[in-house]
């Protein structure tokens, strides 16, 4: 759709500044993280509220492996322990969860956990939550083009065929819809791999807010700052 629009249908947030609210309050870094899964909570319900249809949330990226043993594993723990005791606050929220990434790669507490939560929460139809996790969009794009060159070699696919419709078809989520608007918190404007290809007309927030701070009032700024921007997707600006 072109012009101005509502409510974005889809809104994808990279969570970012856990380690250093907790830092300013003298606090270890799980701290941080702790707090930034309670605000997960809060948000999901106010998307929810918002009429918002998709909400993706950056929980861990490819490159996050790279930060200390300890914190990767209490990351992943985290995970557990929110979906034990939010799964049911999901479901009454209305919300289905999905997650997305190089998930088999995931410990094995946290690939059945997160099974559990799905199957719960798969009749849900107010809003899709799609936690990426493991997830890069570099990764997504090679993933994607594996399975096509697999295709391909089994005359599932002709390469003259292909577009960007079809490629898109391999990712991890066809189904749902690019990005309309893209939120990143702490005051940081990058994307970090985050949705490579399905954020390339996203309009841009960024938050000055730390993630375990970021609450409704900060989503519905970045809505009510959505719902004044010109989309033209490349076209030209409307006489
Ligand atoms: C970035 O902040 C945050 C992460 C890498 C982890 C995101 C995890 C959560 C929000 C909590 C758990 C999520 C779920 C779905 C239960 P940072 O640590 O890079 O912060 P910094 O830049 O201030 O150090």
């Amino acid at each position: 759709m072109s012009g101005k629009t509502s409510v974005p249908v889809h809104v994808g947030i990279i969570m970012d500044g856990n380690g250093r609210w907790a830092q300013r309050r003298g606090l270890p870094r799980q701290a941080g993280h702790k707090a930034g899964a309670e605000t997960v909570r809060k948000v999901i319900s106010a998307a929810a509220e918002e009429g918002i249809r998709y909400l993706s949330l950056f929980a861990f990226s490819t490159e996050n492996w790279a930060r200390p043993e300890e914190e990767v594993r209490y990351l992943w723990n985290l995970l557990c322990w929110y979906l034990e005791h939010f799964t049911k606050e999901l479901k009454k929220s209305g919300a289905k969860l999905r997650a997305i990434g190089r998930l088999e790669e995931l410990p094995q507490a946290a690939q059945e956990a997160l099974k559990h939560s799905m199957e719960e929460t798969r009749d849900c139809s107010g809003i899709d939550v799609i936690l990426c996790l493991n997830y890069g969009g570099r990764a997504e794009i090679v993933d994607a083009a594996r399975k096509l060159v697999e295709d391909s070699r089994r005359g599932l696919l002709d390469p003259r065929e292909l577009d960007e419709a079809r490629l898109r078809s391999y990712f991890y989520a066809p189904d749902v819809p690019d990005l309309d608007l893209v939120i990143r918190t702490s005051g940081e404007s990058r994307l970090s791999n985050f949705y490579l290809w399905q954020a390339a007309y996203a309009e841009l927030w960024v938050s000055n807010v730390l993630w375990p701070d970021f609450d409704r009032a900060e989503l519905s700024r970045a809505l009510a700052w959505f719902g004044t921007r010109e989309r033209r997707f490349g076209g030209l600006k409307p006489c």
